[in-house]
């Protein structure tokens, strides 16, 4: 039973792929990089992939169909970056790893935090012993309306975690839960656009949803509204919310993920001249906290994501009923 696994990290992946494959009987064939058609000779033989966030196209697709794969599994909650048709097309399953939501959701509510403070500034300003006042007075939760898109796993997590803070909640998703009314009110997405201080997007990235918040959207929000996303890069138009950033429109953004971050995120790239104007713009801004694709990075996570993702693995070779499979 042979798992072909991409992008392990010795640092603190290696130990637990070491101990699952172990307890689960697996064979793995290992490397550090992202897989792309110069490295899927890895996968003859294997029955299984295992990857991070690296885009998955049909090319590469069908490379490991042709090498014997029949199951690919991401070690992440997403899977925008596999293209499902392709899989379909050559007869491969799809799975995912779920981990719990309190990692992203501890993360968001940081980052809202974060922006609301105005702590990017604050540690700025402290690590040049500046200690002046002007510039940095910050706002309270309590008298603010929290607007979370999407109240799945994640999002639930953040409402629940927020309800101890006394802000008022208003939420949006495609299918109401219950558990989500205890504490926030569901409305409409124009509603969540006029009436929220702050929002935070919680939703996966699909083809309706791409540009979500866009130079219209933006333009329905309050004045100095907040936007924290840790979903997903392509749910905000970059230079829609760079412009509006620019003229006041936005006071504050927490981002954890952003458009075009493949190939940069995860890397050393201190020496480079990047290719993204918009991460380096986004960056600049005092009122812009980025950070590079990492709410999830957590000890607990580390640790679930090898064991599921691996166990999903089993579970297929051995034609049992697998409850990561996605596609
Ligand atoms: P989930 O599947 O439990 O919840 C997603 C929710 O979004 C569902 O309730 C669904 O109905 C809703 N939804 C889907 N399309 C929508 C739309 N167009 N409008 C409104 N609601 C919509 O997923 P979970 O675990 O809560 O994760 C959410 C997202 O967070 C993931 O899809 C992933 O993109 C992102 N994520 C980011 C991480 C990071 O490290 N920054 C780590 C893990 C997940």
């Amino acid at each position: 039973m042979k798992v072909a696994v991409y992008n392990l990290r010795p640092f603190d992946e290696k130990e637990w792929f070491e101990q699952y494959s172990k307890e689960l009987g697996l064979q793995l064939v290992t490397c550090s990089d992202a897989p792309d058609l110069s490295n899927a000779e890895l996968t003859k033989g294997c029955t299984c992939v295992d990857i991070i966030t690296s885009p998955i196209n049909r090319e590469l697709m069908e490379a490991f169909a042709k090498n014997g794969v029949k199951y690919l599994v991401t070690r992440t909650i997403g899977y925008d970056h596999i293209d499902l048709d392709a899989a379909r097309e050559f007869g491969i399953h799809v799975g995912n790893a779920p981990y719990g939501p309190n990692g992203v959701a501890d993360y968001a509510v940081m980052l809202i935090l974060m922006s609301i403070r105005r702590m990017k500034r604050i540690m700025q300003r402290t690590n040049m012993q500046d200690y002046t006042l002007h510039g940095i007075q910050g706002r309270e939760l309590k008298d603010l309306t929290v607007g979370v898109i999407g109240t799945g796993r994640i999002g639930r997590t953040v409402i629940s975690d927020l309800s101890g803070f006394g802000c008022k909640m208003i939420a949006y998703d495609l299918y109401e839960n219950e558990e989500v009314k205890k504490y926030a009110s569901y409305v409409s997405l124009e509603d969540i656009w006029a009436q929220a201080d702050v929002i935070t997007l919680h939703t996966p990235l699909t083809e309706e949803n791409h540009h979500l918040i866009n130079a219209e959207t933006i333009g329905k929000m309050k004045d100095g509204v907040v936007i924290v996303n840790t979903a997903r890069g392509g749910l905000i138009d970059s230079e829609a919310l760079i412009s509006a950033i620019e003229c006041g429109k936005v006071g504050a953004a927490g981002l954890d993920v952003v458009e075009k971050e493949f190939g940069l995120y995860y890397y050393d790239h201190k020496n480079d001249i990047l290719d993204n104007r918009q991460l380096a713009i986004l960056r600049s801004f005092p009122n812009v906290t980025v950070s590079h694709h990492m709410a999830f990075y957590t000890d607990n996570e580390v640790k679930t994501v090898i064991r599921d993702s691996l166990t999903g693995c089993k579970l297929f070779m051995e034609g049992k009923k697998n409850p990561w499979e996605v596609a």
